[in-house]
């Protein structure tokens, strides 16, 4: 949601700005904007409702020339609609500031009327524009903008990134993070401000992450933080590990597409460094000390949408190898039920983007209740991964696609690493099952490749299907979950309905959606590694086809007993049962892809949904 950028220095600010919300596209939005000092040294707004490329034409109509300070913003409405007058940044102290917000300000009405009341007339509905006014309200009693910004965000409930310049503070911007990232990029003379590293890759592979309830002050030479009282804090740079090319499309027609081909790297890069002399080891997880890990007495993982899923299918494995119970939990659920939480409870949250608010509260709350937090994160230095006491990264580099492809087959594979690992040090995992384990690892780059190998044929599917108004996915054990992120999938960028089922579940009442000519993908398991699960599915594949539906059968290699009941069959190679997610899913992100542009839809932002959910 929201995307951020802030920019001092000598450069070309509007370029700069412009180049950062591009790459912050991903974020999703629904109106942008920058301002700037302009020649005259006043601050200048040019913002507009729609896609960044209205805001361009906006700027190639109107242009704006600066070299200084400068702040942009790419917005996901939540306080009024995506007009131009509700779109960041919102202007203060009669147009002398601007300022831009990613969050929610929970007590904005109350701050509403105490502005309205000092006679400031507001020209948007948003919380943001209320925050603009205080500001100036503040700046225009102490003429500092540093102060003024401190005493405002002191006085703010809810969530909030702020980013603040002010005219008579020509080389400065303020910005402030409660429960929302920010990120610093350092430069040889400029200095750049990010609602995460994207935003300034582009110039600066150096940067701070910003801690919570900090406040970065940037100047061209310098920065500083600090706490919200004023004392200043120390912090250490770090060097982003991407460059600039990992989140370029590099040729190919989408992000998503790029990214479903990028899987078997991504995994190969998560395995690597962790299996060694057939033995398989987390060092990140070896911090936590193994008593923590042997005492554990209960698994829950908490994520949302894809991550969900990931988790589900890791606790199919986690169990079996460290034998220990794991539950998987929605994080917006998790801490409204009062969980069960004891000191032997191992909390493992998975997040692509590590900044997903309903994540990052549900590992808050598992941190004060005393439990012990792992984090599965795609993110360098993002705030779950912070606030968790280990961290186990998945390597599958910037994932720009709002529909996760690359990402969550990486959590996969990172999840049977940490189940591995825990099996290992509670002594309850078999050498068979850790050869087998090693060797699936061993193999899994080659199969993935060939299952993006499918790709054509999932395109010739969704072109005969494009006018498809339902899915149905069908899936056991580990293929359900594969089946519910297959829906998913399809949901989110060809909009079309879609559902996930057990295939033991049909007969429970499912079944009746099945009518002549309905879609069903189901997700047959390998004969000769799970052959009691392989025939109950076919059965389930013949009882659907009896009554009419149109079945698209992903199987094994080889695996000819589908033949007479399916339409159509793609074929995987064989893998390790508990790896067959792996695999499975890629055909179903490429039917997705291929559906969605069929039907002429966006395949990287589709609508209404933001890559990176930073509000609860
Ligand atoms: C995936 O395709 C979705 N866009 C979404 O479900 C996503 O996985 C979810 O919002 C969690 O995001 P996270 O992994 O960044 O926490």
């Amino acid at each position: 949601m929201c995307g951020i950028v802030g920019y001092v220095g000598p450069g070309d600010t509007v370029g700069v700005l412009l180049s950062g919300l591009k790459r912050l596209e991903y974020r999703g939005y629904d109106s942008a904007g920058v301002a700037v000092l302009d020649g005259a040294g006043e601050v200048s707004v040019r913002k507009r409702s729609g896609k960044l490329a209205r805001l361009t034409e906006m700027l190639e109509a109107s242009p704006l020339e600066a070299h200084g300070s400068g702040i942009g913003h790419t917005r996901w409405a939540t306080h009024g609609g995506p007009t131009d007058a509700n779109a960041h940044p919102h202007l203060g102290d009669g147009g002398r500031l601007a300022l831009i917000h990613n969050g929610i300000v929970e007590n904005f009405a109350e701050l509403r009327a105490e502005v309205e009341a000092a006679g400031v007339e507001l020209l948007s509905e948003t919380d943001t524009e209320v925050v603009a006014a205080l500001l100036g309200i503040e700046f225009e009693r102490t003429g500092e903008l540093e102060s003024a910004f401190r005493t405002v965000v002191r006085r703010l409930h809810g969530t909030f990134t702020l980013l603040a310049m002010h005219r008579d503070e020509p080389d400065t911007v303020v910005a402030a993070r409660h429960n929302s990232p920010l990120v610093v990029g350092l430069g040889e003379g400029e200095n750049f401000l990010g609602s995460d590293v994207a935003a300034f890759v582009g110039h600066t592979r150096r940067a701070v992450a910003v801690e919570e309830d900090n406040i970065a002050i940037i100047t061209p030479e310098a920065v500083r933080i600090t706490d919200f009282a004023g004392d200043p804090v120390e912090f250490e740079e770090y060097e982003v590990a991407w460059n600039a090319d990992a989140a370029e499309k590099g040729g190919w027609s989408s992000f998503m597409a790029k990214e479903i081909t990028e899987q078997p790297e991504a995994a190969a890069n998560t395995i690597r460094g962790r299996i060694a002399g057939g033995e398989i080891s987390i060092p990140e997880l070896e911090a936590l000390g193994d008593e923590v890990l042997r005492n554990a007495d209960r698994i829950v993982i908490i994520a949302c949408g894809t991550a969900s899923y990931a988790g589900q299918i890791g606790a199919y494995a986690i169990e079996q190898w460290a034998r220990v119970p794991v539950e998987v939990q929605l994080s917006h659920e998790f801490r409204y039920r009062d969980p069960v939480l004891t000191e032997r409870t191992l909390v493992i949250s998975v997040s692509q983007s590590g900044e997903t608010m309903d994540t990052l509260m549900a590992v808050k709350y598992a941190n004060e209740r005393g439990v012990t937090t792992v984090s599965v994160c795609n993110t360098q230095s993002a705030t779950i991964p912070r606030e968790s006491d280990a961290a186990v990264y998945t390597h599958a580099g910037p994932e720009v696609a709002v529909a996760s492809t690359k990402a969550f087959t990486a959590q996969i594979t990172a999840l049977y690493l940490i189940g591995l690992h825990l099996g290992r040090v509670r002594g309850t995992l078999s050498a068979e099952d850790q050869a087998a384990a090693v060797t699936a690892f061993d193999e899994l780059p080659a199969a993935m490749t060939e299952a993006v190998e499918t790709h054509e044929q999932l395109a010739q599917l969704a072109h005969w299907m494009a006018d498809t108004r339902s899915v149905l996915f069908l899936g056991r054990h580990v293929g359900y979950p594969t089946a519910l992120e297959g829906a998913l999938k399809l949901k989110e960028i060809a909009y079309i309905h879609a559902e996930g089922f057990a295939a033991g579940e049909l007969k429970h009442g499912p079944i009746a959606l099945i009518d002549h000519g309905q879609p069903v993908f189901v997700l047959v398991p390998s004969p000769r590694k799970s052959p009691v699960m392989h025939s109950k599915v076919v059965s389930n594949i013949q009882e659907i086809r009896a009554r009419g539906a149109r079945v698209i059968a992903i199987v094994e290699k080889g695996d000819t007993s589908v033949l007479p009941y399916a339409d159509d069959v793609i074929r995987l190679p064989l893998t390790d049962a508990l790896f067959e997610p792996l695999v499975q899913v890629v055909p179903l992100q490429w039917f997705a892809l291929e559906l969605s542009q069929a039907k002429g839809l966006d395949v990287d932002q589709p609508r209404n949904l933001a890559k990176s959910v930073t509000v609860e």
